[in-house]
């Protein structure tokens, strides 16, 4: 059925002259250069950003998450291109594979990956369509498909192997954006060295439709969606990190504070209020993003423990400092070196209201 919608995407594009770009990803591991992509196109936000692909070192991967609005249920979906010599948390033997987190409102987790073992079966497939992308990741029963405007993404699973089936719908609520500015040519890619991002969804309204092992997974919520890649082995060149995204009051805001193991710290900054972006910056002093209450060691290590909570303070420029403490709620994933939780907010900006909402984070720590 997808496959016939992507087949018939193609062919009507091709008469009307806008033509989408099919990328097509064999699961063997490629040799040679993968190069990557950090500087901004025309178009193609959500685009695969390796080429000619991924080779044994390099990754170029899809995240979906979305939290109920109380914080409780979750579910993270995540589409790798990579080896797990390019990013060490994908199962190995597979240059291809789909994980999914699954949160159930009483807390209890599931988490299940799975690839196309071993280097055989099945491919991935990517068209990219004006700044949208829709992937299809053959033989896993995972895909996902987007608008080309990036107003609407829908990740379908039909998974009998792990016994999931059901669909995540996005609809965004703030515009796109990249590490440093907004959706345009010209901008720049890399939120660290050798990693890049691009924001399709900084925000958008959930709804979460799952069957996870005969178990309903049913929420509405906000929802997310990003890409990253890069060009070199993730674990080589990342200390720690801490990413994440919520919904507090009028301002949906997305935040990226990562160390890199030149000792250099490297920062990203992105709100929006209402709908419309009032920061999207990077550089020190845009935003700074530390862990709080127990486990605050900063810089964290390998044997730190999760952290209670964090604070973020993002500069909205003439609008004043956003200040917004995060407390964690319920795990999404957990496995020592990397934590991922969903996070009640509450705050503002200096002497302006104080708002409460909901967000999903995560932290590497990727230092002894
Ligand atoms: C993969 O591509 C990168 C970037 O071109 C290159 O530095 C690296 O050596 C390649 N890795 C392999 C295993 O060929
Ligand atoms: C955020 O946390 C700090 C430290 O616990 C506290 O002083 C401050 O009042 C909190 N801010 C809000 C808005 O709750």
């Amino acid at each position: 059925m997808q496959l016939r919608n992507l087949a018939l995407t193609s062919a009507l594009c091709a008469t009307t002259v806008l033509a989408s770009v099919t990328n097509v990803y064999p699961n063997v591991i490629q040799t040679g250069p993968s190069n990557a992509l950090y500087v901004s196109g025309a178009s193609g936000l959500d685009g695969p950003k390796m080429s000619p692909g991924i080779n044994a070192t390099t990754f170029d991967w899809w995240y979906f998450d979305a939290v109920s609005t109380n914080g409780n249920a979750a579910v993270v979906m995540v589409f790798y291109l990579s080896t797990d010599l390019g990013f060490s948390f994908v199962p190995p033997l597979s240059a291809l594979s789909v994980d999914i987190f699954a949160t159930f409102d009483d807390g209890s987790l599931v988490f299940l990956p799975l690839n196309n073992l071993p280097y055989t079966a099945g491919q991935a497939t990517v068209v990219t369509d004006g700044d949208g992308a829709s992937g299809n990741w053959q033989g896993t029963g995972f895909s996902f498909e987007g608008s080309p405007d990036l107003s609407t993404y829908k990740v379908t699973v039909d998974s009998p192997v792990l016994a999931i089936k059901g669909t995540l719908e996005l609809t965004s609520r703030a515009p796109a954006h990249y590490p440093c500015g907004p959706n345009e040519a010209g901008q720049r890619l890399d939120v660290s060295p050798n990693v890049g991002w691009a924001n399709a969804m900084p925000d958008a309204d959930a709804v979460a439709d799952f069957t996870v092992l005969g178990r309903p997974l049913k929420f509405t919520g906000i929802g997310y969606h990003d890409k990253n890649w890069g060009d070199k082995p993730f674990t080589t060149h990342v200390s720690s990190w801490y990413w994440g995204h919520g919904r507090l009051g009028p301002y949906s805001i997305v935040w990226f504070d990562v160390l890199g193991k030149d000792g250099t710290e490297y920062f990203s900054s992105y709100a929006a209020k209402d709908g419309v972006i009032v920061a999207t910056q990077c550089g020190p002093g845009s935003i700074k993003v530390r862990p709080t209450g127990k486990n605050s060691q900063y810089p964290p290590k390998i044997t730190s423990g999760n952290p209670e909570g964090l604070h973020i303070d993002l500069d909205l420029g003439a609008e004043g400092m956003l200040r917004v403490n995060v407390t964690a709620h319920s795990v999404l994933a957990d496995a020592f070196l990397y934590y991922r939780a969903s996070g009640l907010l509450v705050g503002g900006v200096d002497g302006g209201p104080q708002y409460t909402g909901v967000s999903v984070y995560e932290e590497f720590k990727l230092q002894f």
